[in-house]
């Protein structure tokens, strides 16, 4: 296992440490949620009753019923917590930048959706501007090519994401992904606003206001939480 995953790990853990019997949870998507999944499916083999937990992925709700957690609906109930990874993470305030496995518009509907947030990363994805990787940015394909230039018309470089087939990648709601790169980003909610006010754009990356509290996996072995 390397130093990093060893990382996600032990935060994983002690995210799935935090349940309470009882809670709806949200379940994020990516490698380091589904180590919570595998953790939360071990409390429940040594007695954890949940209500439900709420997967933000076709991958997570497949990985949670193999192990046999109850899913729930995301309905008009909030949440008690959702635990989820995340791409990067901004020092200071917390702004996240999430998407590259593709899940971000159901991760920001159940993020939202959620009394407390926990995000799991390792110290890799601190950083003290967002926009070092690219920004994922879900299109409808309707209107691709006019989306795209709108994209580069705001100084972004977007690439659509393509699958393992050569094919365009599809989110589980069917849409498109322009990988964006920003460079760093100076003032993310005045980004989101802009892309969120091209109407082909269905969702962004940028995970901001969210107040989320952070489980981080550090080298040394500890688990900070932030
Ligand atoms: C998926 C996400 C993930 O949370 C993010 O990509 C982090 O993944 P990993 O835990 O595998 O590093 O936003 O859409």
């Amino acid at each position: 296992m390397s130093g990093q995953d060893r990382q996600k790990r032990q935060a994983a853990e002690a995210a799935a440490a935090l349940v309470e019997p009882g809670m709806l949870i949200g379940l994020g998507s990516g490698s380091t949620a589904a180590l919570v999944v595998e953790a939360l499916a071990a409390r429940q083999a040594a007695g954890l009753r949940i209500a439900g937990g709420v997967p933000t992925s076709e991958g997570t709700a497949t990985l949670a019923r193999r192990l046999g957690l109850p899913l729930a609906e995301l309905d008009e109930r909030p949440l008690d917590l959702a635990i989820d990874g995340a791409d990067e993470v901004e020092e200071g305030s917390f702004a996240l930048l999430k998407g590259r496995g593709g899940a971000l518009l159901r991760e920001k509907m159940v993020a939202t959706a959620a009394r407390r947030l926990l995000i799991v990363i390792d110290e890799g994805k601190l950083v003290p501007r967002l926009g070092r990787g690219v920004l994922p940015v879900e299109l409808v394909d309707f209107g691709q090519r006019a989306t795209l230039a709108r994209l580069a018309a705001l100084g972004l470089t977007p690439t659509l994401r393509q699958g393992k087939d050569g094919r365009p990648f599809r989110s589980d709601g069917g849409h498109l992904i322009a990988d964006c790169a920003t460079g760093p980003i100076a003032d993310a909610a005045a980004l989101d606003r802009a892309l969120h006010a091209i109407p082909g754009v269905v969702e962004t990356g940028l995970f901001l206001g969210l107040a989320p509290q952070l489980l981080v996996g550090t080298a040394d072995g500890r688990v900070l939480t932030l």
